[in-house]
């Protein structure tokens, strides 16, 4: 893996925009896209430059389980109101929300997966370190499936919605298996709240009950940290 310590969440998402633009450069064309507090400085920058994705394609994460796209939490709105609107693509795909039978939603999401190998996977990390929605206990060989949110999830994300009782129980999430086959994975995590999880990402055993523990067996892997995420790692 690749550590690189910004100062803060601003100079990491002109580093990630710096990346995009690098991978667009030699020939991405297929872009998994992350949501959540962490990205959002990255699309700001990625809006401000000269990225042009009008021949390209994203896949998303996630979606919350029973959110419309234009409900303004689901992550159709927030990828809406934050890139697509300013720099669409050709086709961008995430989770359909409104489609209770997760048997035909993941299986279909699966194949948008299959059929778009990822060349570019951004990511950020829960504070239990998950990735995507897959929570702690989630096989490294998942593709994508319905997730039961932990309660420490539906804390952190309670933050986005008047209260702890409006957040959906449930995700469509991308499976790990299916973020581990992206061509280079861009992880980004800012604060101190995050410096847990990143340690055990980095430096700790490879475990399932630490899903981003996995990333350490990608082959092309870089890590975009604040200082404060950064805080408990052993850098030399
Ligand atoms: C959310 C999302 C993840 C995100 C993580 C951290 O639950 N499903 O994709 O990386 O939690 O969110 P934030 O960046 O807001 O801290």
């Amino acid at each position: 893996m690749e550590i690189i310590v910004v100062k803060d969440k601003f100079e990491g998402g002109k580093k990630a925009a710096e990346i995009f633009k690098q991978e667009h450069d030699s020939g991405a064309k297929v872009f998994g896209l992350a949501t959540g507090g962490t990205p959002e400085t990255t699309y700001e920058q990625i809006v401000a430059s000269d990225l042009d994705f009008s021949d390209d394609v994203s896949v998303n994460l996630d979606e919350y389980v029973g959110l419309a796209p234009d409900d303004e939490q689901s992550y159709h709105y927030y990828m809406q109101h934050h890139l697509f609107d300013k720099k669409p693509f050709k086709k961008s795909y995430l989770p359909d929300g409104t489609n209770l039978d997760d048997n035909a939603e993941t299986k279909r999401y699966s194949q948008v997966i299959a059929d778009n190998p990822i060349d570019l996977q951004l990511l950020g990390i829960g504070e239990n370190g998950h990735i995507g929605f897959n929570e702690p206990g989630s096989a490294f060989d998942s593709t994508t499936s319905k997730i039961h949110l932990t309660d420490s999830t539906i804390k952190a994300n309670s933050r986005y919605f008047d209260n702890y009782e409006d957040v959906p129980k449930y995700a469509y999430s991308m499976g790990i298996g299916e973020i581990m086959r992206s061509k280079k994975i861009l992880l980004e995590a800012f604060g101190k709240n995050k410096a847990e999880a990143i340690k055990a990402m980095v430096e700790g055993e490879v475990t399932t009950a630490v899903p981003a523990s996995i990333l350490q067996k990608h082959p092309n892997v870089t890590v975009i940290v604040d200082e404060d995420a950064a805080s408990l790692l052993n850098l030399d």
